[in-house]
């Protein structure tokens, strides 16, 4: 296949890179566009237009290849010889400009957007910073706050917006390429200077960067990179374009080769993975989802599936509760409408709410969240298998129980699989797909489109006590209430896992969620006979600590209080089952914690709960918020991995 091809007409040559499945600037089309770049001075065109075939313009470098030495020609010598020719060449653009693919277009004498195109700089998400002149392009193209937004965000902007900041000269409405010809026409006629020639805007006020680095440190926590691209951008102001820019590619180099990059481009693939798997699943599409139990759970799957976009029937037992998982969903619409993520009123026109299994008669789906018992699961499976089409899925959103027990009563059980959502499940982006034996092919390719649809990552999970994530929290737990056992305050635990990445300890978290979830199943489990050892845990919920519900649990919540307060209460509590020890440093304790999470992951995948470590990961970074930027505990412990408290 030809990467690139070059057509002339009317003295304006046309470059079109055909390298599908997203125009990623690999090695090879790389190399054929610096032919042709160099080809066109004696191609005798006056102008030049480069375009992309296929989904949309070039989306960017391609990642394979950040992991080898890096291989001439690059991307910021092409928009640099893009900048040098006697002729202008204008980008015209469609679908996505990511990246590399929009730091070539800023290399172009002018740039034309198709209307429903995306620009943006994505690089932070990886982090790594725009290597190929993007930062300091942007400097001279935008206004300085829109330049920080752009370069230390990775937010992606839509076409009408790039030209109103001044990043696209023209949307195109009608045909693109007539219009990029028409702009490359009038600029060989009127020719205006590279961006790396233009004047720089005024300085900004230092405060910008302040604010800048702030909206940063909100999105990408713990991660290096925006702050690196600011330092990059704000530099721009105190020399010239050619220092400045050999400055952004020493970042970018350094960044490369750092953990974090590292550590995320291994999420980023693990992720792609994921959704791969979605999309080849080929399953049959899920028309009518229903819910069955409207509370916490129930409520936020609703939701989800009405953000995606589904018509959806929810289900109480009782016309009270009913009314009140309505309120419940209609506060998590509000909510999602206020943060810009939909419209209310059209939303909640696709849901009905109802009573009992006869109301979901006529869903292809039901997803169960009711009471985590099971005995009170048989009876709704039972009563849904009686109310619904032979075709339709029956799913549990157990956490807990074995999905087995519960298909055991029925009748149809290659219809049925756990589909184990996080909370809050209109926002947390992780799914466990969890098969029965019986489950048929088709009922698993079904329900991971519909994952994909709604927009989250599924992985897929082995049965067992808490199947992945609850398994190793537990574990995780388990060893930090054990470094209190040995004389570590909950604090000293809390405050090393914050060090390393986490947004919450494992102390601080149990408070939030409450501790009773945990004493219940502890209890349940003893009750079945299982050797389970009493534990701090079960010492606090005996005392009425149940967290903060309560005012109190691991920690105290005085009155008008949000921030925990170590308890000396709790500590007087627990002290009979303490034998204090040599106490670890916060670097020990994390990485203990961690060797403990990826010990487990280690078991999990000896017993074939989960099929790879980076399903591991995944479900650690999405589902119980391990720093992504550490590549999740599978990743960070890897066989040459760097020492834990070195990492990052
Ligand atoms: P919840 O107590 O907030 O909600 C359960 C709802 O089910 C209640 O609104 C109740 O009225 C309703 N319900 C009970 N029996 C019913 C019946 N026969 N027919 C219709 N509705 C009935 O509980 P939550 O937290 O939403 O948990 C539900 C399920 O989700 C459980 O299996 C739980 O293990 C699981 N889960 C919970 C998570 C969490 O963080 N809370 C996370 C993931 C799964």
């Amino acid at each position: 296949m030809t990467l690139l091809r070059t057509e002339i007409r009317d003295g304006i040559a046309v470059l079109t890179a055909e390298n599908p499945p997203v125009n990623a600037l690999s090695h090879p089309l790389r190399a054929a566009l610096a032919e042709a770049i160099a080809a066109l001075p004696g191609a005798g065109v006056r102008a030049a237009v480069l375009t992309c075939a296929g989904r949309g313009f070039f989306a960017g470098a391609d990642i394979r290849e950040f992991g080898a030495a890096p291989q001439p020609p690059a991307i910021h010598a092409l928009a640099a010889a893009l900048e040098a020719l006697p002729l202008p060449v204008v980008a015209a653009i469609h679908g996505a400009a990511l990246g590399g693919g929009l730091e070539l277009a800023l290399g172009c004498a002018g740039r034309v957007a198709a209307a429903g195109a995306e620009l943006g700089f994505p690089e932070v998400t990886l982090g790594l910073i725009p290597g190929s002149g993007g930062v300091v392009r942007s400097a001279r193209a935008l206004a300085p706050e829109e330049a920080a937004r752009l370069v230390s965000l990775g937010t992606r902007i839509g076409a009408e917006e790039a030209q109103r900041l001044g990043l696209v000269d023209r949307v195109a409405r009608g045909d693109l390429l007539a219009q990029a010809r028409a702009l490359a026409s009038e600029l060989a006629e009127s020719p205006r200077p590279p961006l790396s020639a233009r004047p720089l805007p005024p300085a900004p006020a230092p405060e910008l960067w302040q604010s800048a680095r702030a909206a940063a440190a909100k999105v990408h926590r713990g991660v290096e990179a925006p702050d690196v691209a600011l330092d990059v951008l704000a530099a721009c102001w105190g020399t010239d374009f050619e220092t400045a820019r050999a400055a952004e590619r020493a970042a970018f180099e350094r960044l490369r080769g750092s953990a974090q990059s590292a550590a995320l481009r291994h999420v980023f693939f693990a992720e792609r993975t994921a959704a791969k798997a979605a999309r080849a699943s080929g399953g049959p599409e899920i028309a009518r989802p229903g819910v069955l139990g409207g509370g916490t759970m129930g409520a936020g799957i609703a939701a989800a599936l009405l953000m995606a976009g589904y018509p959806v029937t929810l289900a109480e037992a009782t016309p009270e509760a009913a009314a009140a998982a309505r309120a419940r969903l209609e506060g998590l619409i509000a909510a999602a409408a206020k943060r810009g993520k939909l419209d209310a009123g059209e939303a909640l026109s696709r849901l009905t709410v109802g009573e009992g299994a006869p109301a979901l008669a006529a869903c292809d789906l039901v997803i169960e969240a009711v009471f985590e018992e099971i005995g009170v699961k048989r009876a709704v499976f039972a009563a849904l298998e009686a109310a619904c089409a032979p075709e339709a899925l029956l799913v549990t959103n157990t956490s807990y129980l074995d999905p087995r027990e519960i298909a055991a009563g029925l009748a149809r059980p290659e219809r049925f699989a756990g589909l184990h959502f996080f909370s809050p499940a209109q926002v947390m982006k992780l799914v466990e797909l969890v098969p029965v034996p019986q489950t048929a092919p088709g009922t698993e390719a079904a329900l991971w489109r519909l994952i994909g649809r709604l927009g989250k990552t599924g992985v897929r999970a082995g049965i067992c006590d808490g199947f992945i994530g609850n398994r190793i929290l537990r574990r995780y737990r388990a060893a930090a209430e054990a470094l209190v056992t040995a004389g570590a305050t909950p604090a000293a635990v809390d405050g090393a896992m914050r060090g390393f990445g986490f947004a919450m300890g494992p102390f601080e978290a149990q408070d939030m969620g409450g501790l009773d979830i945990a004493h219940a199943q502890r209890q349940a489990a003893r009750a079945a006979g299982a050797p389970v050892p009493r534990c701090l845990g079960d010492v606090l919920v005996e005392a009425g600590r149940l967290g903060r519900k309560t005012g109190g649990g691991w920690y105290d919540y005085p009155e008008g209080s949000r921030a925990p307060v170590p308890s000396k209460a709790a500590a007087r509590l627990i002290a009979p089952l303490c034998r204090p020890g040599t106490v670890p440093g916060a670097e020990e304790i994390a990485a203990r914690l961690v060797g403990e999470m990826a010990a487990e992951g280690r078991a999990i995948l000896d017993e074939g709960v989960a099929a790879a470590p980076q399903d591991i990961d995944l479900v650690e970074i999405l589902g119980y918020g391990f720093p992504r930027w550490r590549g999740g505990p599978m990743f960070c412990t890897r066989a040459g991995a760097p020492a834990l408290a070195r990492a990052g």
